[in-house]
């Protein structure tokens, strides 16, 4: 094989040699985010999982406690899965992008391609009944076309990665509720369907919950 025929092939395969199961161990493709990470960040929760969350990058908690969704946002998603019955724990929690870009920037086209490979895999082994995408920057990344995040909260979609298609539901990113607080009913009731579509969860729907907003 030639030096050109090993760059072109398929982004999952050149990833896996990095990869020691679903975490990434060693990782060095994106010169800015290898200098302002302390860790990768890997995803949590069951290899199994039937749920599965997709977020955009850690940010500054995600990169010091080296766990996704550990922060405000995170606080936000517990009490979101609590609300439809389920724990942390019960969950796949990961990210687009592993290491924390810079002030917390969004990752750029070229960062998110550096770490595709990582996330497909990831996608491949643990082979979630629903995908639940938070925010724009992943529903887009995952989607693979402009959401509008706010207005298809909700919409179950299906989404084909190479051989592969996933269920995936489109969700506001859990710290849009701290901006909005009429984001914070449609982010529970997101997640609150997405338990339901994936079968788990307490299969209320969330309703008791809604006073209390
Ligand atoms: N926001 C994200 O998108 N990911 C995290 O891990 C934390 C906050």
């Amino acid at each position: 094989m030639t030096g050109e025929e090993t760059d072109t092939a398929t982004s999952v395969d050149v990833a896996a040699d990095a990869m020691d199961g679903l975490s990434v161990h060693a990782c060095e493709r994106c010169p800015r985010l290898v200098e302002s990470r302390s860790q990768i960040v890997n995803g949590t929760g069951p290899a199994d999982a039937d749920l599965l969350f997709l977020g955009e990058a850690p940010g500054a908690n995600e990169d010091e406690q080296g766990e996704p969704f550990v922060g405000r946002s995170g606080s936000i998603l517990d009490d979101a899965l609590r609300d439809a019955g389920l724990a942390r724990a019960d969950v796949r929690i990961t990210n687009c992008v592993r290491c924390r870009p810079p002030e917390n920037r969004d990752p750029t086209t070229e960062e998110l391609a550096n770490c595709r490979g990582y996330l497909e895999r990831e996608l491949d082994l643990v082979d979630p009944e629903l995908v639940v995408t938070l925010g724009k920057v992943p529903s887009e990344h995952l989607l693979d076309r402009s959401v509008a995040v706010t207005k298809e909260a909700g919409d179950v979609v299906d989404v084909r990665l190479g051989e592969r298609s996933y269920r995936a539901v489109v969700s506001v990113h859990p710290a849009a509720t701290l901006y909005d607080g009429s984001q914070r009913q449609t982010f529970f009731e997101t997640i609150a369907r997405a338990a339901d579509t994936a079968g788990v969860g307490d299969g209320d729907g969330g309703q008791a919950n809604l006073g209390d907003f």
